[in-house]
């Protein structure tokens, strides 16, 4: 099937390449030339793993090209919006602007029978303000939101846990639901639900799954707060809890919390557009889960300054991780890189690490240190604050190896990642987010 995706960031780079992989001659369509430039050349224009080889092997195989001119979409049958959609600035409210600017692009190419997919995340009720503008065109709008995560977004995009699509009654709704089942057929057969909702629903899903995700860490990181002050280990608490089949293990992951260009601006999108339809209160925890989300990073940032005696002016501190979350170069609203600014901000001589993120990293926050080595990050630090559990700390770094580097051996987990019992034998001072 001939489709088009508009918008090459994380979320249509990864769905434009992987819809090739499937079969399908695909044109993904962004502005920003400097993007399509890399995407055409095989190179992925951010860090996600396999994500070069795919668009590699599309351009290859002659069915997956890139362009900047809206005008190539014409002619494809399925139309995906992929576009961003991030937190206006000074509010509180998703910016609509690029999927405006998207819509109005793609409607003089629309032809009758055509459908127009949208995946980037809106505020419920956007879908139906598209459905009446491309109406004139004859194509018919869907809403198919995408749960894909930074780091496996091949995996997620190609094999999906669920595809909801949204289509409005009537026989153009299920032309189109049926055009998206046969798009989506190779994860069908692989046994991929596949769930028709109405267009309201549809957007609703995305918005409640990821103010369910970031509920549940901020649930356990609220624990982490009571064990904290009661003595108890948040980690033997979440095994605990994640053994009820109801509750499950995932996302009961304590530390220094959620980050990313994904769920925190999604929550507050989420609770601005319930407070606009009037049902504001509904939803209010959603600023409890936002406001313990942040505590965290006050927490870690307590513990370094605890740590080290009260005082980390002048102290040499290496940050290991700068990455909003491991195999990920993203740093956007990154709580790794939050608490490193913060202790430069204390005074703390600060050496940032990160196996991908350095180079955004240092565009945004050019006045901490940074090392891409890890063990020269480490060399001569008073203490060591573990931001990004990337293998390369919780894995491959021995709490002996690392005290033969150091100044000080003082480590705090932000992100409970680490074999206290491990660290603490080797005479390490080690101190957890909520544990004993
Ligand atoms: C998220 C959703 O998972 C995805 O379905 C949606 O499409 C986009 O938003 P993503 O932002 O890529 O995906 O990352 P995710 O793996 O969900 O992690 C988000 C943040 O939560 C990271 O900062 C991560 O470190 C943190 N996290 C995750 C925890 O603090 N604890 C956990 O147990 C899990």
């Amino acid at each position: 099937m001939r489709m088009s995706v508009i918008g090459c960031g994380y979320l249509g780079a990864v769905h434009a390449a992987a819809m090739a992989s499937i079969g399908h001659d695909v044109i993904g369509i962004d502005v920003d030339d400097s993007k399509v430039q890399a995407l055409s050349a095989g190179t992925a224009p951010f860090f996600e793993p396999q994500l070069s080889e795919l668009v590699q092997a599309g351009l290859a195989s002659g069915r997956l090209r890139f362009s900047t001119r809206a005008a190539d979409a014409a002619g494809a049958s399925v139309h995906f919006l992929a576009v961003g959609t991030p937190q206006l600035a000074g509010g509180h409210s998703a910016d609509l602007r690029f999927v405006d600017a998207a819509v109005d692009a793609l409607i003089p190419h629309l032809r009758p029978g055509d459908v127009v997919a949208g995946k980037s995340t809106v505020p419920v009720g956007t879908a139906a303000g598209i459905s009446e503008r491309i109406a004139e065109t004859g194509a018919t709008l869907a809403w198919n939101p995408e749960f894909l995560r930074e780091g496996w977004a091949v995996h997620d995009t190609i094999t999906p846990d669920r595809i909801v699509v949204g289509v409005s009654t009537g026989a153009s709704g299920e032309r189109a639901s049926e055009t998206l089942r046969e798009v989506y057929h190779h994860a069908i057969d692989a046994g991929a639900p596949f769930l028709v909702t109405d267009l309201a629903t549809a957007e609703l899903v995305k918005g409640a799954a990821n103010a369910f995700l970031a509920t549940k860490i901020s649930f356990i990181n609220a624990m982490a707060e009571i064990a904290e002050a009661s003595g108890a280990d948040v980690t033997l608490l979440a095994d605990a809890l994640g053994h009820d089949t109801r509750i499950g293990r995932r996302y009961l992951g304590s530390g220094i919390g959620f980050g990313g260009g994904c769920l925190p601006k999604d929550i507050r999108a989420f609770a601005a557009r319930a407070e606009e339809l009037g049902r504001g209160e509904s939803v209010g925890f959603l600023h409890e889960v936002d406001a313990i989300n942040l505590r965290r990073r006050d927490r870690a940032v307590e513990l370094v300054v605890d740590s080290l005696g009260g005082l980390v002016f002048g102290k040499r501190i290496a940050v290991l991780g700068a990455a909003f979350k491991p195999f990920s170069d993203d740093i956007r609203d990154s709580p790794a890189l939050d608490v490193a600014v913060r202790l430069r901000g204390l005074g703390a001589d600060v050496m940032v690490t990160d196996p991908a993120a350095i180079d955004n990293a240092r565009a945004v926050q050019p006045q901490l240190g940074y090392e891409p080595e890890r063990d020269e990050a480490l060399r001569g630090a008073d203490a060591v604050v573990v931001v990004t559990e990337w293998d390369e700390y919780r894995r491959q770094l021995s709490p002996e190896h690392a005290g033969a580097l150091v100044s000080g051996r003082v480590i705090i987990d932000g992100r409970n990642c680490l074999d206290s019992s491990a660290w603490r034998a080797a005479g390490w001072a080690y101190h957890g987010m909520g544990r004993r």
